[in-house]
């Protein structure tokens, strides 16, 4: 299992491999911001505060899009786009 925590309410949900990132922050009781579900609108951007190497790595859809949010892909992802591998991963939705 993996465990995510979303800061600061520091709430947390234990998920399988393989889960995306916005589908564990709604298991962990938090209104996850998203628009379009599909790695291109960038709602759904995220801080990785710890565990980025337990995300898996960014499809070039995910990397163009953090780009044009001037958004630095080793420290920022979009929680519709990526899926939880292994370990502990803490995310900080961004204004918080
Ligand atoms: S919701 Fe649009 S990129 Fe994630």
């Amino acid at each position: 299992m993996a465990k995510v925590t979303i800061l600061p309410a520091n709430v947390s949900a234990e998920v399988e491999p393989g889960e995306l990132l916005l589908d564990a922050g709604e298991k962990a009781g938090v209104d996850m911001e998203a628009g379009c579900f599909n790695c291109s609108c960038g709602t759904c951007v995220v801080e990785v505060v710890s565990g980025m190497s337990n995300l898996d790595e960014p499809s070039p859809e995910e990397l163009d899009v953090l780009d044009q949010w001037s958004r630095d892909p080793e420290k920022f992802r979009l929680t519709c786009c990526v899926r939880v591998r292994d370990g502990e991963v803490s995310i900080r939705p961004p204004g918080h």
